[in-house]
């Protein structure tokens, strides 16, 4: 039961300047009784269910302070109760004290709370007038050491003293920033404002075990993605190969390069570029991973034979983690040998052949990425090209849709995928839900097998479609609808 006594720790209202804030307007001195105890006694009362009805109570605060009458006195210590009058101390509380003898007295004690003490929303909500306080923001985004968010035109007015709450109470945020509504159209990243703290957009973030670092507000990144990224690359197989046509600074490329794979990593933006070859080289995987700068267009007509005439080497099975290669080499030095022969990397390759064609594409531009589909037409028409693939690449395509219903999203998305293809999808489909973007759009990853009758279609340069000479496999995109 409550002992019924309420201290008042509400934040006080400010009335002082927004900027800078006056952090010492929100000091606040609340009395209240301390219980003077000999120091050994303090564990027994914490403990005891009567007297800790009668503690101070108040979150963060710590029931137990020195006597400030006597502050190196090590013997004696004040317990803080949630009382501020001795004529209220409760009948059974002072029972209790009397059983353990006489060694106590109440002495009056100033309790102060300050800016620290209170929460980001509590401190926020006695700053904003009363009409914003209801909706106020409550939280934010984080990216490395960057907190973004979103402010609502009627709280721009206090966009500064919002990033400085936010800055001060979060100790991972040095950075705080409003995104605004302007999304560069071709490269999808935020123009920005900085709120408070550093002027630093530079972001250390770690995801599934890779390190990425890029300018917040230069390129493309977005958290909510990780499951995404982590799916996709949940579906290769160590050794396999992923062409990653819109590889932003590299979420699918260096986890898949991690888990074995080797990877074509392509983006046209020249900032998502810098980085991703920055981040290539930080996680250590500039054996197996080249990065573009091309358009995906470009970069899907030519990946083919790039991949067909520079294989990537044999792929060596998994790469020790850096504390079992030191631990491989410090036995090696001792036993006198090069490297350990039964380990990494082995004499003997997981998969012998060196890898020269690809097994994956994926292509997360969802506002256009079913556009560029038409560039997988007559991909492998050349003859060099025709015998590597006897199974052709998956592709795995994210897109939007305005359709709501499942099935309709499916139909739309299949629909636009085979238009643009020329020839319908039928093999190992998968068409998944990635998230909800807005009222009315849903992101989708349609996943396919790239049907034999594109990749081996002729397209003259007029548009018409006309057969390849010798090969079997070929269908003209014209028959196939
Ligand atoms: C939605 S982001 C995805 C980035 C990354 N794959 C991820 O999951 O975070 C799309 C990327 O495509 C790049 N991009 C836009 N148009 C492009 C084009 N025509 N060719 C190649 N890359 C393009 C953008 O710079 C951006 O990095």
């Amino acid at each position: 039961m409550h002992h019924g006594f309420q201290l008042d720790t509400s934040v006080p209202d400010y009335n002082g300047p927004l900027s800078p804030l006056d952090k010492t307007a929100f000091r606040k001195s609340i009395p209240v009784l301390g219980l003077r105890v000999p120091a050994t006694q303090t564990g027994s009362i914490l403990k005891s269910e009567v007297a800790r009805k009668y503690l101070v109570g108040i979150p963060k605060v710590r029931p137990v302070v020195p006597d400030p009458s006597a502050p190196d006195d090590e013997t004696q210590r004040l317990v803080l109760l949630g009382l501020n009058r001795e004529a209220d101390i409760p009948q059974e509380f002072l029972k209790f004290l009397k059983a353990k003898g006489d060694d106590f007295d109440f002495v009056p004690y100033e309790l102060i709370l300050n800016y620290d003490h209170w929460t980001a929303s509590e401190i926020l909500q006695a700053i904003l007038p009363k009409e914003l306080r209801e909706g106020a923001p409550t939280g934010f985004a984080a990216t490395g050491h960057i907190a973004h968010m979103n402010l609502n035109e009627e709280y721009l007015p206090y966009k500064h003293v919002i990033g400085q709450i936010f800055l001060d109470k979060n100790k991972y945020i040095r950075t705080v920033v409003n995104k605004l509504d302007n999304i560069d159209t071709r490269f999808r990243f935020f123009e920005m404002e900085i709120l408070a703290g550093e002027q630093n957009l530079v972001v250390e973030h770690h995801e599934a075990d890779c390190r990425f670092t890029f300018d917040f507000s230069q390129v493309y990144w977005n958290s909510r993605l990780h499951t995404e990224h982590q799916r996709i690359v949940d579906m290769l197989k160590p050794g396999e190969v992923l062409a990653d046509v819109f590889a932003g600074v590299g979420p699918f490329a260096l986890p898949a390069a991690k888990k074995g794979c080797a990877v074509l990593a392509n983006d046209l933006n020249p900032n998502s570029f810098k980085y991703l070859t920055q981040n290539i080289q930080d996680n250590e995987v500039t054996e197996t991973v080249r990065a573009s700068c091309e358009d995906g267009r470009d970069f899907i007509r030519a990946v083919f034979s790039r991949v067909a005439t520079s294989p990537f080497p044999p792929y060596m099975g998994p790469k020790p983690s850096k504390t079992k290669a030191r631990k491989l080499e410090k036995e090696a030095k001792k036993s006198g040998s090069a490297m350990p022969h039964d380990d990494w990397p082995s004499t003997k390759p997981v998969l012998p052949q060196s890898r020269n064609t690809i097994d994956h594409f994926v292509m997360n531009l969802p506002d256009t990425a079913i556009q560029f589909l038409d560039a997988f037409r007559g991909v492998l028409v050349s003859h060099s090209l025709r015998p590597f693939y006897y199974k052709m690449p998956m592709i795995h395509c994210h897109c939007f849709t305005r359709e709501l219903q499942q099935d309709e999203a499916v139909q739309d998305i299949q629909r636009r995928v085979g238009e643009k293809l020329g020839h319908p999808i039928t093999e190992d489909v998968s068409i998944t839900l990635v998230r909800s973007v807005a009222p009315g759009k849903d992101m989708y990853c349609v996943s396919f097998r790239l049907p034999s009758e594109v990749a081996y279609c002729v397209e003259a340069p007029d548009g018409r479609i006309s057969k390849a000479r010798d090969t079997s496999t070929f269908v003209s995109v014209d028959q196939l609808d």
